[in-house]
């Protein structure tokens, strides 16, 4: 493993992890997602958890949430609101966004609600992000949820929330949302911190105190 993968929260920019952004601008299309994605997708999550969570979880917990809590939604696929990116003729991150109610976790996950969401009274959903480490910190993440954020509102959604891993925290915190005291999700009998988030959509009149209304308490 490379030595930069050990200091996930290192802020220094002449650091090797963000060697990579002096290279050239990234050509990144970003597309709908179907099942024959599936394969690649659960790699990518496999290789975005293990990598990028380095330094936020153990290995125990991050193989428990890869056990228990990350993965492919199928509602999602179905639904037509999961993406994936690609870049340099790979697949390099995934994320979506939901007008179910399940807050998070993959097909295997034990809490799960496909009841529809209310425009306008219930925050849409933001869903499993994962970007493949070596393309880290090149604005992918930002174009899936931008992507995400433009879809929500078409549908009428005020507001947006998401139960956030720790590696994706400081990402929501500079895209806009605020965040909800942490909660501790038993995977398992590994404990795993998670932290609620929430975000007004760009022109609507919500004010969002993420731990007031915070409407994903229940799913979690
Ligand atoms: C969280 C994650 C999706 C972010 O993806 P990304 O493509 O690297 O993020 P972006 O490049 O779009 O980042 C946009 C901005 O968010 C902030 N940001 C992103 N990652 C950050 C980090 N590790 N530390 C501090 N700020 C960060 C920065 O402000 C960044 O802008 P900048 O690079 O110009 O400074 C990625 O780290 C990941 O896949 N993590 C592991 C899986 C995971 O835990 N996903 C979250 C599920 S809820």
């Amino acid at each position: 493993m490379p030595a930069w993968f050990q200091c996930p929260r290192c802020p220094d920019r002449s650091h090797p992890r963000f060697a990579n952004r002096v290279k050239a601008p990234l050509e990144l299309e970003i597309r709908i997602a179907t099942e024959n994605d599936r394969d690649s997708i659960e790699q990518l999550i496999f290789l975005s958890a293990r990598e990028l969570s380095r330094g936020y979880y153990s290995d125990e917990q991050i193989a428990a949430a890869l056990a228990r809590v990350y993965g492919v939604d199928s509602a999602l696929i179905d639904d037509g609101t999961y993406f994936v990116a690609e870049a340099d003729g790979m697949l390099v991150g995934c994320g979506g966004w939901s007008k179910r109610k399940t807050l998070f976790g993959g097909d295997q996950f034990v809490n799960r609600d496909p009841e529809r969401l209310d425009p306008g009274r219930e925050a849409a959903k933001i869903r499993a992000f994962f970007v493949h480490p070596n393309y880290a910190r090149r604005g992918i993440a930002r174009a899936l949820l931008a992507r995400c954020e433009t879809e929500a509102q078409r549908d009428g959604f005020n507001s947006v929330e998401l139960m956030s891993t720790l590696p994706g925290v400081e990402f929501y915190r500079a895209s806009g949302f605020s965040a909800a005291n942490s909660i501790l999700y038993d995977a398992g009998g590994v404990s795993l911190e998670f932290v609620p988030m929430k975000k007004a959509l760009r022109g609507s009149s919500n004010m969002i105190n993420a731990n007031d209304n915070w409407g994903g308490a229940a799913n979690a």
